[in-house]
């Protein structure tokens, strides 16, 4: 009988995705960037930034030698830039210790920034060619239905349970096509609902479908409460419908990024923006409230404008700037600040 690998390469190569532009030209550099953007993003919302990401950044010594604001600029849109920064970090640590080359070494990729143990093994195999295992999203449900593994998905236990079969069902060759496939598997058969299994490769020793409990599989904890913060924004606009954004510290989850002056309440925003702008008039409009979610919690942002004469220099004791929409592409801006920048653009 063919082993779960043979038939996972062997349906790889009819029914899996091979064009994706990081497997067109496949190195590992390309992969380590694939795979990072491809954490919590959909495949097709990656794939303008990756090209264009490429594009700007074509060898990791380009892209070592970037500032940190155009690396976010690329980023822009996609969501937890804390990724964007480790890219950075990590650019710089193979430009200086590993010849601008990723390591071919399990053990050696797991240690740069922003490189778990199932991107590790990802680049290993889809990079290089070598045997290691993975277990992201998708693979974590293949195998915990093939497997009929019902532990705790959020577990220690249940992941330790997992990582030993996905080393135990490793193929001796075609090590990035077998990754690939139980990727693709998974992103596309064995999906969280309604899956494929009439024509899955692994159906018949499949133990969730032998005993009809894919629909039960893998287990769902119930999620959690989402936390709900409210926030205040101000954005100081000048004659020339320019608005004024500070950087924000390099940690936290927009770090990095350019925003607004945010505070947890409305008294504080006005008593700060008095003392920036060394001024006793505070005429905030209230322009609109919007919501955003972020991995764990969500915000209400009660979005305010301030009309100014000319274009102040604030204090301020981080980096700060006057911009309009033309001149966003080239900072790193979050997707919401982004849209109410055009947004008061157009209102004028
Ligand atoms: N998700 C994570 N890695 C992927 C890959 N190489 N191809 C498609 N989707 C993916």
């Amino acid at each position: 009988m063919r082993t779960f690998s043979n038939s996972v390469i062997k349906w790889q190569k009819v029914n899996g995705r091979n064009d994706l532009p990081w497997q067109i030209y496949r190195s590992p550099y390309r992969v380590w960037i694939s795979e990072i953007m491809l954490q919590q993003t959909q495949v097709n919302a990656v794939i303008p930034y990756f090209n264009a990401f490429m594009k700007s950044f074509p060898t990791i010594d380009k892209l070592a030698e970037s500032s940190k604001d155009d690396v976010m600029s690329h980023w822009s849109g996609l969501g937890y830039y804390a990724r964007a920064r480790n890219i950075l970090k990590t650019a710089i640590i193979l430009k200086n210790n590993y010849s601008s080359e990723l390591p071919c070494s399990l053990l050696d990729l797991k240690a740069l920034p922003g490189i778990g143990r199932s991107t590790a093994g990802a680049i290993y195999s889809l990079g290089f060619n070598k045997s290691a295992a993975i277990l992201d999203g998708n693979v974590k449900r293949v195998l915990s239905r093939y497997k009929r593994i019902s532990g705790d998905l959020t577990k220690t236990a249940t992941l330790n349970k997992l990582w030993e079969i996905s080393d135990e069902l490793l193929p001796k060759k075609d090590h990035g096509t077998y990754t690939q496939g139980i990727m693709d598997l998974g992103a596309t058969l064995c999906t969280r609902t309604s899956p494929g299994c009439l024509i899955c490769p692994v159906k018949k020793k499949c133990l969730a479908r032998i005993h009809n409990e894919t629909t039960l599989l893998p287990n769902r904890t119930p999620s959690k409460k989402r936390r709900k913060k409210e926030v205040f924004w101000l954005i100081p606009k000048d004659e020339d419908n320019n608005v004024y954004l500070e950087k924000r510290e390099d940690s936290g989850i927009w770090g990095g990024l350019w925003t607004f002056i945010e505070c947890d309440e409305k008294e504080s925003l006005k008593k700060i923006y008095k003392s920036k702008f060394n001024t006793d008039q505070s005429s905030f409009k209230k322009f609109k409230e919007i919501e955003h979610s972020f991995s764990h919690y969500d915000i209400k942002a009660n979005v305010f404008v301030v009309s100014l004469k000319g274009k102040p220099n604030p204090q301020s004791n981080v980096e700060s700037i006057w911009t309009n929409p033309k001149e966003l592409q080239s900072i790193g801006t979050p997707t919401p600040i982004k849209k109410l920048i055009t947004e008061i653009n157009k209102n004028g």
